[in-house]
């Protein structure tokens, strides 16, 4: 019978060379954790967030999905959002794609791949949507690598829309999405420029107006602008 003893010597070695270094790394962690980051990227085995970004436990709070996609009904998802946002308090989120991924190569397939392709529908839609920026674009790690990217620019979109993020800003919270795109083959991130920092970067459709004490409708954390449609 084959054993994951390997494993638990792994584990056994792991904790002690911490410990080795910080005696009281783990009391310590064991009492509270106060990440700074909530990492949102994909359940590729070669794409492990805290290594990444050389970080111990208790310093990013992770959500990791096949494709790193933030679907508005993920329970899953949305429950780490809000956990990450209005108790945990992080100040900046990632979602973090990669080069070469392949639940994003699936989605510009015809083949059936089972239960999965319900998920990476929202890729496919995403490309339908997108298919004029592919034309003439005939090489396909370029097209499965530009659906890469214009997926986590669109997931970055999706995190600024919901009510959790947009709370945030109206009560003050310091917090940013960002959008990184990370290379199996070289281990380095990329980061895509698409950060948005507040309600004002994002399209007035998706906005939520709130408000005001007087009654009247309202920003509480920044300066009322025309785009807003009142
Ligand atoms: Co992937």
């Amino acid at each position: 019978m084959e054993t994951l003893d390997h494993l638990f010597a792994n584990n056994r070695r792991w904790a002690e060379e911490i410990k080795a270094e910080d005696p009281q790394f783990f009391e310590k962690l064991s009492a509270q954790q106060h990440p700074e980051y909530l990492w949102i990227g994909c359940s590729d085995s070669r794409v492990p967030s805290n290594q990444i970004i050389g970080l111990m436990p208790g310093e990013v709070f992770v959500h990791r999905n096949v494709a790193n996609i933030v679907i508005h009904t993920d329970l899953n998802c949305q429950s780490v959002l809000q956990f990450a946002v209005d108790v945990v308090k992080v100040k900046h989120i990632m979602v973090v794609g990669h080069y070469g991924c392949g639940g994003v190569r699936a989605s510009l397939e015809d083949t059936e791949h089972g239960l999965i392709d319900n998920w990476l529908r929202a890729l496919k839609d995403l490309y339908w949507a997108e298919q004029a920026r592919f034309e003439g674009l005939t090489d396909e790690e370029e097209r499965v690598n530009l659906l890469c990217e214009l997926n986590v620019r669109a997931q970055v979109a999706n995190v600024c829309h919901t009510s959790i993020v947009q709370n945030a800003w109206a009560r003050g919270q310091s917090l940013q999405v960002h959008g990184w795109i990370y290379s199996v083959a070289d281990g380095l991130l990329r980061d895509l420029g698409a950060t948005i920092r507040g309600p004002e970067q994002i399209p007035p459709s998706y906005r939520i107006c709130y408000t005001l004490p007087n009654g009247l409708p309202g920003h509480h954390a920044h300066e009322h602008d025309d785009n807003c449609g009142h």
